[in-house]
């Protein structure tokens, strides 16, 4: 398998499909919204939406899709969660529905204390309230249909004949611009963890736990998915390369 100029931005394309799903009806659209304005409550204690919206305990959260994380004015964020913006941590539906599953796994160290909310159907539905507040909400993709959600207590072993795949790290180092947008490539671990120098093997059983959807973050879902057998191996002897 060569590297091939088709491939460029197969990914990225993956990801927007993965996140496209289907158009709503203009009912199901507004249950969803009044759904997500009651769940709202779990986030007014700390912060605020609307047209007269301030900066509380949180930042406000008009405006915030496709706007890159920690970036308001006038907010005193953390460290981490400046960092992840400097990063490249743009808040999309995947990223926003991941944040408030689970807080710190998504922004490590970040100062928001909140215990996350569970259930993707509650996750889609807070998204969607809070998309009402972004200018041109109707053009921003919409979550994918919820997908089972198993507890995470170890990644499940692979078969001898995934892991002994050759991969090719100059193929590797092609695919992961993709990743690397998150993924500190120097294997600085702020806010998005470190996946550089780690064994080969484990990264692949680690890839494979987020494609057969073991592992719960639905962002790395998407990428997972996008991969073929071949390059998860590709990426994996990359980045075992990389201190
Ligand atoms: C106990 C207070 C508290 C609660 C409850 C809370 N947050 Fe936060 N939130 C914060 C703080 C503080 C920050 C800034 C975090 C940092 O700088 O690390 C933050 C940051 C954020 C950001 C990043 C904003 C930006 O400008 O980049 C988003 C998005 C967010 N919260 C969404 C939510 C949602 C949705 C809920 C409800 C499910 C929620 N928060 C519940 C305190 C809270
Ligand atoms: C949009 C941001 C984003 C992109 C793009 C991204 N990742 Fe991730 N990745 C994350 C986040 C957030 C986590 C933590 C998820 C969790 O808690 O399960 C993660 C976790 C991982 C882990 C597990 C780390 C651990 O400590 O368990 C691996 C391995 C990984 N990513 C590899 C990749 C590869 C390879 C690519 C490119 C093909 C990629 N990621 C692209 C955000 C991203």
């Amino acid at each position: 398998m060569g590297v091939s100029g088709v491939r460029s931005g197969v990914l990225g394309i993956a990801l927007a499909i993965a996140w496209a799903g289907s158009v709503l009806p203009a009912m199901a659209r507004e249950e969803l919204v009044d759904q997500g304005r009651k769940l709202f409550r779990q986030c007014q204690s700390c912060h605020q939406v609307g047209p007269k919206a301030r900066h509380a305990v949180g930042p406000y959260l008009n405006n915030i899709f496709g706007r890159r994380a920690g970036t308001l004015e006038g907010f005193r964020y953390s460290d981490a969660m400046k960092q992840a913006g400097q990063d490249g941590l743009v808040w999309d539906e995947a990223v926003l529905a991941a944040f408030i599953a689970d807080p710190p796994g998504t922004v490590k160290g970040t100062r928001m204390k909140f215990r996350g909310l569970k259930g993707e159907a509650d996750q889609k539905a807070l998204v969607a309230f809070i998309r009402q507040h972004s200018p041109g909400s109707s053009n921003i993709p919409e979550t994918p249909p919820t997908a089972p959600v198993h507890a995470s207590a170890g990644d499940p072993d692979l078969p001898e004949h995934i892991l002994s795949i050759t991969g090719d790290p100059a193929y590797g180092e092609y695919l992961s611009s993709e990743c690397v947008t998150c993924h500190q490539a120097s294997g600085e671990d702020k806010g998005i963890p470190s996946i550089t120098n780690w064994p080969a093997r484990r990264f692949v059983t680690v890839m494979h736990a987020y494609r057969s959807k073991y592992r719960e973050n639905p962002v790395m879902r998407s990428v997972a998915a996008s991969l073929t057998d071949e390059e998860i191996a590709s990426l994996a002897v990359y980045f075992e390369t990389l201190e």
